[in-house]
């Protein structure tokens, strides 16, 4: 398979837009090279002009896009455009168009799904056999015509997958499954507990696709709906990957959206690729926490495919036009951004979008090429910096990350999580704030984190957190036993193992079959009101050495410890006394039992320790200060990419040690000790191997 040739700089690009106004492909490929664009994503949403009418195929546009891409040493990621239909195949076959429950969109309950006008995109049935035949077609079409083109180097396959569709064909293939999964209805009956307000089911077709007094039929719609989504995929790509077996192929993810799982839509994937918009533009007190929120996500897409680069399919250069404020960006923060990916393990900065359409939804939406069309935006050159800048950068593609931490996320989880009324509302919401409350402290540090699905082999990491971990799916617990067994380090959190993967409670005590392994039973949990705070006292002599008494939140488990040792208890309340956070030897590892949320001040605490204690490889050698993030790429031969990237709106001084680094973007011209960094600096440093020689230095 073909690996991606260099940094791709560029993004989303609509000439079938512009057809009626000549000039404008000639002035775009003027533009390209003034702004470091070696890259053009063609063909998203352009079904209506590859096929006008039904089976009549014109490719001629995009034969002059890919020839002149070809000709400038453009790489074309060439898009599937199935992301949204045309109109004649709307209205021909109103099959393909989705059905929804009029509750989803008037609130009102339990009425029948009514069929979707055409409008708008993202919103075809996957299962309609008519819009997977005419979306086969059209791919083999597109496949047969590029497959030994120069520039075709990635499939992008349709667009952001999203929704879910009710209709008959739909409720057909999804009783299909239920049918596979359960064999029968008792056992189908059992795993949902159907006994509940007499629901229990004795014909297939009595199970409508919606009920949420059914946790299970939740969860499980959920799941079919990821299904159904990924199977459409897989047939989408079908032909592309007989006809070109040698392109990669992805689709752009969403970071945290929570309608599909991507841990199973990633399987489908050579390549991860996700759009970034973090709200850098939010005020600027939330500066920090964006960035933070933003390497974590980038992080969670790395980890799909751990080891390996993904892509930044999608960004920003500019605002957005969906945001409730939409401040601009300051100078040097698209940059900071752009290279943010970078340092998280992208083989990319692409951005939607290359030229703003004049009309449709999108066309206050930042671009490279502004209305006015010209090269003299403060965005263009800001573009045009990030172009010099992956060209400096050029050896750093194919480099990964490695990290000896993994947090785990599962979003069945939290579907289970979401579909549950209780234990209490206002904690479900919180799912992406708890992974961000543990990941926060390594950020800080510049200890490098994956997020991985509880399916991810852990035997690669030191440390694995699991924050809420609501649902435990089967085999999970006997995993990270072994896990920890083998001298791993794990570390879980109040609300872990309550559920079963079909939102059953675990008799037999909370945590679940964690129960051994952490050596706890919660009991109870105590739901605090906002205002009110309980504290974390540490035990005198616990095993990390904290101190003091901290400030807690929100929940408190009460816990026995059950063979686990005490490393910090509640100061009030009538459970003052009784364990906060515990540690469970259980082989050669240990087991952490965190039983409430913990203000800021200690899981900082928590965690800095655990880092110490583990020896976690940071960055750089010293304290980042605040604001200051860094990481590291590592690539095969064992050389370093250090980044250090400044999300301070002030300056900040890094200490970059005593050896002297290679400073990939100011010329090469070493950099050791106390460094100057102006605000949303960014710097890039060449680590070589240990023992390796440097003509560099
Ligand atoms: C998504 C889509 C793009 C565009 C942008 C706007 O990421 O994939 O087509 O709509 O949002 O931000
Ligand atoms: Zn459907």
């Amino acid at each position: 398979m073909k690996s991606i040739p260099f940094l791709l700089h560029g993004g989303d690009y609509n000439p079938d837009q512009w057809r009626h106004v000549p000039g404008t492909v000639d002035e775009d490929f003027r533009l390209f090279p003034l702004a470091g664009i070696n890259s053009l994503t063609v063909g998203i949403f352009s079904w209506a002009a590859l096929e006008p009418e039904e089976g009549l195929y014109e490719f001629g546009w995009l034969d002059e896009i890919m020839d002149r891409a070809a000709a400038s040493g453009m790489a074309v990621v060439l898009a599937t455009p199935s992301g949204a239909k045309p109109n004649w195949l709307a209205a021909k076959y109103p099959e393909v168009r989705r059905m929804t429950p009029p509750d989803a969109v008037q609130g009102v309950p339990a009425l029948p799904p009514v069929r979707e006008l055409q409008r708008g995109r993202h919103n075809h049935c996957p299962t309609s056999p008519i819009y997977r035949e005419k979306v086969r077609a059209l791919n083999s079409a597109l496949a047969s015509r590029y497959a030994r083109h120069p520039a075709l180097t990635l499939w992008h396959v349709s667009n952001e997958y999203n929704g879910e569709c009710r209709c008959p064909l739909c409720l057909a293939a999804f009783r299909d499954w239920l049918r596979q999964k359960y064999g029968s209805l008792d056992a189908l009956n059992d795993a949902w507990w159907t006994g509940f307000w007499s629901h229990r089911y004795s014909d297939w077709g009595e199970i409508e696709a919606i009920d949420s007094s059914i946790d299970g039929l939740v969860i499980d719609w959920k799941r079919f709906v990821t299904h159904q989504t990924a199977e459409f995929l897989r047939a989408e790509a079908e032909p592309l990957r007989r006809i070109t077996p040698e392109i990669p192929v992805t689709t752009n993810l969403m970071g945290f959206f929570g309608g599909l799982d991507y841990a199973r839509i990633a399987r489908e994937l050579d390549i991860v690729s996700w759009d970034s918009y973090p709200q850098y533009h939010e005020r600027p007190g939330e500066t920090e926490r964006t960035a933070a929120l933003n390497a974590m996500t980038h992080d969670y897409m790395r980890s799909l495919k751990p080891g390996k680069p993904f892509l930044m399919m999608e960004s920003c250069p500019g605002p957005v036009n969906w945001y409730h404020h939409n401040r601009l960006l300051r100078p040097g923060q698209h940059r900071l951004k752009s290279l943010q990916a970078v340092a998280h393990g992208s083989d990319s900065v692409q951005y939607f979008q290359i030229r703003k359409g004049r009309g449709g939804s999108e066309k206050f939406h930042g671009a490279v090429i502004d209305h006015e069309g010209s090269e003299k935006t403060r965005m263009f050159d800001e573009v045009a910096q990030v172009g010099r800048d992956l060209a400096a950068l050029a050896p750093v593609l194919g480099s990964t990350v490695r990290p000896r931490v993994a947090i785990v996320f599962d979003r069945e989880s939290d579907w289970a999580l979401n579909a549950s009324q209780g234990p209490l509302e206002s904690v479900k919401r919180g799912a992406v704030d708890a992974l961000l409350a543990h990941y926060r402290p390594y950020w800080k540090r510049g200890i490098a984190v994956d997020v991985v699905s509880p399916e991810a082999d852990l035997s690669r990491y030191a440390l694995a957190i699991a924050p809420c971990l609501f649902m435990l799916r089967d085999g999970f617990a006997d995993k990270v036993e072994r896990f920890v067994a083998g001298g791993g380090t794990f570390l879980a959190t109040w609300l872990t193992g309550i559920v079963n993967s079909t939102g059953l409670c675990f008799t037999g005590g909370f945590p679940g079959p964690l129960r051994k392994l952490l050596g706890v039973w919660a009991e109870e949990t105590d739901f605090l009101y906002e205002d009110e705070r309980n504290v974390i006292a540490a035990a005198p002599g616990n095993a990390l050495g904290l101190s003091g008494e901290y400030s807690t939140r929100s929940v408190c488990d009460v816990v026995h410890a059950e063979g686990a040792q005490v490393a910090a208890t509640y100061g009030r309340d009538f459970y003052a006394g009784s364990p906060a956070l515990t540690v469970n030897r259980f082989g050669r590892g240990e087991a952490w039992y965190l039983a409430t949320c913990g203000d800021d001040a200690f899981l900082d605490a928590l965690h800095g320790a655990l880092a110490a204690r583990l020896a976690l490889p940071r960055a750089l050698d010293s304290e980042l200060p605040e604001g200051v993030s860094s990481n590291v790429r590592e690539s095969g031969d064992g050389t370093q990419f250090v980044f250090v990237l400044n999300f301070a709106s002030g300056p900040r001084t890094v200490d970059l040690g005593a050896t002297p680094l290679e400073n990939m973007l100011e010329g090469g011209a070493p950099a050791s000790g106390p460094v100057a960094m102006p605000p949303f600096g960014v710097m890039a440093l060449r680590r070589p191997r240990a023992g390796a020689a440097s003509n560099a230095l």
